[in-house]
């Protein structure tokens, strides 16, 4: 039984890291006319309401989207982003657009959207959502057996988002497993993997553990607005990025120092950013 939902943390810090990656990586296919798919294992509802009680209850928004809000931005890749947030949800600050709608904002009539939500009730508010749009496929698999059997794309050119919410500690080995099955399968795919940094050993034991996999051309990029604490709460969170752009690691150096700036101005966080290689 699933009892994480998104609309919990929708727009929150974590969000902003993993959104603005997204973001990145469609405009960089983008630049080629040829078509792309584009698969989200972990699809989540879509879009949030800010106003609803349950993200009232923890107001992680505020710390995340709301800063974009109310401060004004210089890198041109947060302005993008934050023009992308208003065009996704018609300009309203009190939605918060998910993975599905950013790409599906983003992905050109000839793309394909793959929709993955296991939560019936986050599932059917996706389908309601995505159902008209003929570019869009939405299902309610377990996401690793959902990611095997979609790879590869009929296309051969593709993003895939593993965003798990890792509520059973068993995500973590069984991510390394699927993405070592995934890449086998796609090559040339470009993956993203989201995840939270709660405790700073077992963060890099995980990370270790996939830099051990040797799957060629990982880069980890990693916020963290909040010192490391031994397992108290989430202090931070990362993506690791397979087959990244080769422009991605500058780029992010001086958006992240700006997202860090933004979000906390009087505690500056940490931003680490590598291939997994020179770890
Ligand atoms: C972090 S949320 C996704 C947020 C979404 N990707 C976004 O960025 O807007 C993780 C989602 O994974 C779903 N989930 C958890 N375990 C799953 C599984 N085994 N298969 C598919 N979905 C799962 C949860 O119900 C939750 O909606």
């Amino acid at each position: 039984m699933l009892s994480y939902r998104h609309s919990f943390h929708a727009g929150n810090f974590a969000d902003i890291l993993k959104h603005l990656t997204l973001a990145y990586l469609l405009n960089y296919l983008n630049r080629k006319d040829k078509p792309y798919c584009y698969l989200d294992t972990h699809s989540g509802a879509g879009f949030y309401d800010l106003g609803s009680k349950e993200a009232r209850k923890t107001g992680e928004f505020q710390e995340g989207v709301g800063k974009l809000h109310s401060q004004p931005l210089q890198h041109p890749l947060l302005k993008d982003f934050k023009k992308l947030l208003e065009e996704t949800t018609g300009g309203s600050q009190s939605i918060y657009p998910g993975s599905p709608a950013l790409a599906s904002k983003l992905l050109r009539p000839t793309d394909r959207l793959r929709l993955n939500e296991l939560h019936p009730r986050d599932h059917q508010l996706l389908e309601e959502t995505f159902q008209q749009d003929r570019r869009c496929q939405v299902s309610q698999e377990d996401a690793f057996q959902f990611l095997k059997a979609s790879l590869p794309p009929k296309e051969k050119r593709g993003v895939i988002l593993i965003d798990p919410s890792y509520e059973k500690k068993e995500d973590y080995k069984k991510l390394i497993t699927a993405l070592e099955g995934a890449v086998k399968r796609f090559a040339t795919g470009v993956y993203a993997i989201w995840y939270p940094v709660i405790n700073r050993q077992d963060t890099e034991a995980w990370i270790n553990k996939l830099a051990a996999t040797g799957i060629p051309k990982m880069l980890r990029v990693e916020h963290c607005p909040y010192p490391d604490t031994s397992g108290i709460g989430m202090t931070g969170s990362g993506m690791i990025i397979v087959n990244p752009p080769y422009t991605l690691a500058q780029d992010f150096q001086e958006l992240l120092k700006e997202v860090d700036q933004l979000l906390r101005p009087d505690a500056p966080g940490k931003v680490i950013i590598k291939t997994l290689e020179n770890l």
